[in-house]
Formats: C-alpha cells, structure tokens, sequence
C-alpha cells in the first residue's frame, strides 16, 4: 500500500497532549475520557492494545463490549480490504451482495422461528426501529422496559432507559412503564432468591393491569444489563415475565446488543439461557465487532407490517458493515466461540470468585460466560457504593497494563467484557492486577 496517499495529518505521530489539546478546542465535552490522564490508543492485536507510547495494555472491556474478534483478525481486517476495493457504499434502494448474504446468515443463528431482519447503524436505532415496529403492530403506544436498563440514546431509547442518565428535565413519551429488574443483590422488594417467588418479575402483571390500557405493544428488556452493571436475573424473571408479556398480547424484545453473538458462553443469544423464544431480538456492538452496524430480528408475521414508508436508514446495511458482519460470523464459527466464551467464562468466573474470597470490597460477583462484573462495596453489610474506590481501581489497572470497564447506577460495577479472542493467560495476569489493585485500595477504607 502507497502510505503517502494518507493523508499526511494522520500518518503523523501524536502525542496524547497534542490529541487531548485539539479535543478540549473542538470537541464538545459530551466526548469524555476514562482516567485521570486518557489514554491515546493507535492500534491492538487480538486482546491486547497499544497507546501512543508503545505500552501494551490487555483489554477486558472491548471498547465497549464491542471488539467480539479482538483487534487486527486476519479475517476481518482481509474482508473489509476486499469489500473496500470494490464497492464501500450505495445505499438500500439498491441491491448489494454483502445485505443479502448477512440476511441470509442471520437467519441460520436467529432463535426459533424468526427469519427477518432490518439492518440499521446503531443498538440505539436498533431498539427504536423495533419498537416502531412493534407499536404499529399491536396499534399500542404502550411499552414496558426495566429499571437499570440501557437501550441507548436517541430520544426513545433513553426514555426507555434507566441506568441513571437523565440529566434534563425530559418528559416521558405517552405509553413508557418500568418493571422492576431482577436485581437480586439489591433487590427492590427486600426479599432472598428463590423463597421471593420472583416478585420483581410477577409485579409486571400489576403494572400492565394498573398502568395501560390492559394490552402493551413490547416488553423490552436485556438478558444481562451491561450498562447497569453486570446485573443478571435469575432465568424465571424472563419466563415469568415472558408468560405475562403472552398475556397481555405483547411482543417480547430481547435487547441482545451487549449479550449477544455468543458472548454468554455456548448460545448465540444471552435469553436463550432462559429457555425463552423471543419475538425480537436488537444487536449491535460485537455484531460488527468495531464496524457500525445493529438491526433487529424478527418474525414474518410482525416484519410484514413494517414496510417502506416506516423505517430506512441510508447507512443501513451498506456494504461495507455488511461484509464484515459476515467475517464476524464465520470467526465466530470458525473458532467455535461460542464453545471458548464458556469455557474461558467459566475460568474466569473462578478466578473473580477467588478474589472475592480474598477482598472485602468485592460485593458480589455475577454474570456469565464472557461478561461477567464485579460490584464493588465499602462495608459488605451496608453495601455502601464503592464507587470512588472503582475510578482508583480502574487507574491502578491501567498502570500495570490491564483495561476494564465502569456500570451501574453508583458506577460501582466492574465490568469485565473482552474480545472473545481473550487468553487463559491474559486472565491470570488480569487476576494478579486485581489482586494488586484491590489491596492498595481497600487499605483507604
Ligand atoms: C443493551 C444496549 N442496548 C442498546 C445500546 C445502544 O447502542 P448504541 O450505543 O450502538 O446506540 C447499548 C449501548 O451501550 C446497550 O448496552
């Protein structure tokens, strides 16, 4: 490749104050960093990524639970290359190979009975276009999401959301509810699993009778919440709350941008765990492992309603997202991640298990396969936020090498979500930096 062809203002090397200079000019604060001095990242290979200084780093956050691949795949990077050469993007009115073929794909990993998809840009637009849908369907405005969740930040998305980032005053569209999640370790009724009889998942029944017109459009709600903090309901929270959700006539959305493409261990999609067969399911994130694309799956009857005058997107479904969401796929396949994600998630679950035993400010560990999280608490008996503590972990982590990520409502979460292309030794020596990590901090408590 002709690298003079680059424009030259990239190819040069930047510091990150030189980068962090021009930022705090030009771009609006809603740009923000992790860490006290941010990071400058140029560049990664499978699970491990590189600042502007040459320091290796080992990623367990993905981005954001994005990087599904790790960084650089031959794979990946070679499909995008080819799709590059040829044709980077028409739009849908057009029909292109690379839309057709990820559909076709879609639907061979899709849950029982769901062989549609609508291909946009973002989880955000994903959850929105589904919900339309869903909307315009059951011609109800009503739509129940959960406390904690995050479904994303266009304007419908974040009033569905409540992982604690309303910092306007907003008024909520007509037809939005919220249902308790199952947030065991702080649970909002003060009951113990199992002798609660999931009271959190049965209260939706009240809800629909009380707050609707006795029907909903959608019930959406995520397998594990991410953003909320590595909150994981037990599997009857998402049948009970699937059976009211049949009840009442409505659709059940599974938002799988965080859970899905196997990243819970043995099942492409995290509901699957419960048994349940979703109506949607929204992606986004791993689905193109770094590359922007999300979109829903669903099923005939309901895709049959949504047609030229409801929805279109001219990002959506370009060729070039496309093409690597297909190499995302055979990866996946190829290297059998789904089989790596549990088995990896299960030696690193035990490892998060050992530093709970050793480390007073670990609250709880939960999660599956490869996203598991770590609450962090000043007194195991209040269960105070440790959520200073969480910012000096994350810096401690960051000195020796090691990546993680922040949730919850307190930003006490650790969360733990890395490219599937993690190694057992990578783990160990994640474990070791925790361990460092957390002594140094829990002597300030
Ligand atoms: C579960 C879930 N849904 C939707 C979204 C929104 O996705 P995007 O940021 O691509 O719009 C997110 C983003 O974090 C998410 O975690």
């Amino acid at each position: 490749m002709d690298e003079k062809l680059v424009p030259e203002d990239l190819r040069k090397a930047y510091s990150a104050k030189e980068i962090l200079e021009i930022e705090k000019k030009h771009v609006i604060p809603a740009v923000s960093h992790y860490y006290e001095e941010p990071l400058l990242l140029v560049r990664g290979e499978g699970a491990t990524l590189e600042d502007a200084k040459g320091k290796k780093y080992i990623d367990l956050f993905a981005g954001i639970c994005t990087t599904i691949t790790g960084y650089s795949h031959p794979k990946f990077v070679a499909t995008l290359k080819w799709q590059l050469d040829r044709l980077v993007y028409t739009s849908s009115l057009y029909a292109t190979i690379p839309y057709a073929v990820l559909a076709k794909r879609l639907v061979e990993i899709a849950p029982k009975g769901i062989s549609q998809s609508f291909i946009v840009n973002s989880g955000s637009e994903a959850n929105e276009a589904a919900l339309f849908m869903a909307r315009k369907f059951k011609n109800n405005p009503y739509v129940v999401a959960c406390t904690h969740a995050y479904h994303g930040r266009t304007m419908l998305a974040r009033e569905i959301s409540s992982a604690g980032w309303r910092t306007v005053p907003e008024a909520h569209p007509p037809g939005v509810r919220f249902q308790p999640y199952g947030y065991c370790y702080r649970c909002p009724f003060a009951k113990e699993y199992p002798e609660c009889d999931l009271q959190c998942a049965r209260y939706l029944r009240e809800l629909i009778r009380t707050q609707t017109n006795k029907a909903i459009a959608a019930f959406i709600v995520e397998p594990i919440q991410g953003v909320g903090g590595i909150i994981q309901p037990p599997p009857e929270f998402f049948q009970i709350t699937n059976e009211i959700v049949k009840e009442f006539d409505g659709l059940y959305i599974s938002d799988e941008v965080q859970t899905g493409f196997g990243r819970t261990g043995k099942k492409w999609w995290g509901i699957q765990h419960a048994g349940v067969n979703p109506d949607i399911v929204t992606m986004a994130k791993g689905f193109g492992s770094g590359i922007p694309i999300g979109g829903f799956l669903t099923r005939p009857e309901y895709a049959e309603e949504y047609t030229t005058t409801d929805s279109f997107a001219t990002f959506g479904g370009n060729p070039l997202s496309c093409a690597g969401a297909i190499a995302v796929l055979d990866i996946i396949q190829e290297s059998n991640y789904l089989q790596r994600a549990f088995e990896q998630g299960r030696y690193l679950r035990k490892q998060l298990e050992a530093l709970k035993q050793e480390h007073k400010i670990v609250g709880e560990v939960r999660g599956q396969g490869m996203m598991q999280g770590i609450e962090l608490v000043r007194n195991q008996d209040t269960k105070e936020p440790a959520s200073q503590e969480l910012l000096q972990v994350m810096e401690l982590c960051k000195i020796e090498g090691l990546l993680i990520g922040k949730g919850g409502i307190d930003g006490n979460a650790i969360r733990i979500q890395p490219p599937l292309e993690l190694t057992k030794e990578q783990i160990d020596e994640a474990y070791q930096i925790l361990d460092k990590a957390f002594t140094q901090v829990e002597k300030t408590l």
